[in-house]
């Protein structure tokens, strides 16, 4: 492992992963939604579009709530921001636990974005399997995909869990050898649900893929996943390499707290 001290955050290099760790969730969100106006700008200017596929839980509403707020909500022309998912859980779209409900909340609600750009995963749908197709075939409508092709979004923001899934990717589940596919219905064991998520190779089309990591309770897993064995079924955010795109890791100090003695040993 390689420490670089950059302006405001440390540059771990771990196994090839580029790992920027900021001192607190707060500085963390602050540079992950300057990275957003970056990438969102850049591909604005150079494809006249940015296609972005969001993250649920609870650690991306800092970021959309600075997004949504001057100076950075001026920065970008949001009539050319597409948002997707990663994924979703089985509710209503107004339902609390709903990830769509949060970016509503947190972001979309607070900007100009065409509700033609918002391309929210259908999971109240009865059937999850037809869900997780409705959704595949808007990415593949959207995308202009056809057969084996997948989607290739200029931006996935993933969340990591402390059992060190991502998206609705959970250990020991089906998703996570899910191939050939853009998207499935995931039945979650110790959920006792069902959740819509995009399949790994999806994830891996990226052109750019940040995941953002804060807090102690999720320094073990980290831990596993960048220093630990190679072990996807137990750890599937390992399952995220992007095929040709860039992947960085944004994390706060106390998710980082067991990588340097992990990589230390
Ligand atoms: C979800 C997410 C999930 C999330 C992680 C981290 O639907 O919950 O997409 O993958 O990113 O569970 O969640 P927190 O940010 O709440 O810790």
């Amino acid at each position: 492992m390689k420490a670089t001290t950059e302006l405001d955050h440390k540059v771990l290099k771990i196994d090839g992963a580029e790992v920027q760790v900021y001192s607190t969730a707060r500085e963390l969100a602050e540079a992950a939604a300057r990275r957003f106006v970056q990438l969102a700008n850049s591909f604005i200017s150079t494809e006249g579009r940015f296609t972005v596929a969001l993250s649920g839980g609870s650690t991306p509403r800092l970021m959309f709530g600075l997004l949504a707020s001057k100076p950075l909500v001026d920065s970008i022309e949001w009539s050319r921001v597409y948002f997707f998912w990663g994924d979703e859980r089985r509710v209503p779209p107004e339902d609390p636990e709903s990830n769509y409900r949060a970016a509503r909340e947190t972001l979309l609600s607070k900007i100009d974005a065409p509700d033609e750009n918002i391309f929210r995963i259908p999971a109240e749908i009865e059937d999850p399997e037809l869900a997780a197709r409705r959704y595949a075939a808007a990415l593949e409508d959207f995308f202009r995909v056809k057969g084996q092709e997948l989607p290739r979004f200029d931006l996935v923001l993933l969340g990591m869990g402390a059992d060190a899934h991502t998206a609705s990717l959970f250990p020991h589940t089906a998703a996570v050898r899910a191939t050939g596919k853009v998207a499935v219905a995931n039945y979650v064991n110790k959920l006792e649900a069902y959740r819509i998520t995009l399949t790994a190779e999806a994830i891996n089309e990226a052109r750019n893929i940040i995941f953002l990591v804060a807090g102690s309770d999720k320094a073990p897993a980290l831990a596993s996943v960048l220093c630990g064995s190679r072990e996807p079924e137990t750890y599937p955010s390992q399952l995220i390499r992007p095929a040709s795109g860039s992947l960085v890791w944004m994390i706060d100090e106390a998710a980082s707290a067991q990588l340097r003695a992990r990589v230390a040993d």
